[in-house]
């Protein structure tokens, strides 16, 4: 049986999937939200003959869409895609959006930005007036790591945030290492004042990578309700 938060990111993700057409080159999400939608796919491919090409943005979408009969090519051999889904972990009023919760962010932004076009699907407990309750995660690279966090600790006190703490994502015992052999800090902010500002600060420190803000790439979210409501803002 469904909790009221799954049928509200059923309900988004099956509206979305609604969204694809044969042919397309489709970038895959990650998150409970895409595996939703991802499954959704898989039974559009076996019982109505869609075909599509999906290019997943984590090892775990991969899995899954291969399971669901759903033909993975790489970001490379698509060269560009049509469309991609994802969820979020919050999206505001400008459609702009932390990610990263699930580890997969840098995979995710990079084949959201290589999309014509970027639809979130979330349920309507992500929105926020603004971004930063939810803690923003940055990908670093595990060399030096302790220095990047200190750089980036420097980094939030001149800026227009409210909380400062962060700390390094773990994996029971040792850190938590992305796809990519990356480690993430979670930034604990509250509430972010300028994001733009402070995802093109982050990515300014040499040990980041990419930072969990996505700015202006997000064209539509597909917001679920618990009752099976639906809403679209684009
Ligand atoms: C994965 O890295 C994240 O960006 C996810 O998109 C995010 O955590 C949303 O996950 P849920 O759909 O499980 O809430």
């Amino acid at each position: 049986d469904m909790t009221p938060a799954d049928k509200a990111k059923y309900v988004s993700a099956r509206r979305a999937a609604d969204l694809v057409e044969n042919g397309m080159r489709v970038g895959l999400g990650t998150g409970s939200t895409a595996a939703f939608l991802v499954r959704r796919l898989g039974e559009m491919v076996r019982d109505e003959g869609l075909k599509i090409r999906g290019v997943p943005t984590s090892t775990r979408t991969a899995d899954l869409a291969r399971a669901e009969g759903i033909e993975v090519i790489t970001l490379e051999q698509a060269g560009w895609l049509d469309l991609t889904i994802d969820g979020a972990d919050e999206f505001d009023n400008d459609l702009n959006l932390i990610k990263g919760g699930g580890g997969a962010l840098l995979q995710e932004k990079i084949v959201a930005m290589a999309s014509d076009r970027m639809i979130v699907i979330a349920d309507a407990g992500k929105h926020v007036e603004t971004l930063g309750a939810f803690p923003l995660p940055v990908e670093i690279i595990p060399f030096g790591w302790q220095a990047t966090r200190k750089l980036i600790e420097e980094l939030l006190i001149s800026m227009d945030v409210q909380g400062h703490d962060t700390a390094l994502r773990m994996a029971s015992e040792s850190p938590f290492v992305t796809d990519e052999g990356n480690y993430i800090l979670d930034l604990d902010l509250k509430r972010i004042g300028d994001a733009q500002q402070l995802a093109q600060a982050l990515n300014q420190i040499p040990g980041v990578v990419e930072n969990g803000l996505f700015i202006d790439i997000c064209d539509t979210v597909v917001i679920g309700y618990d009752d099976g409501r639906l809403e679209l803002r684009d």
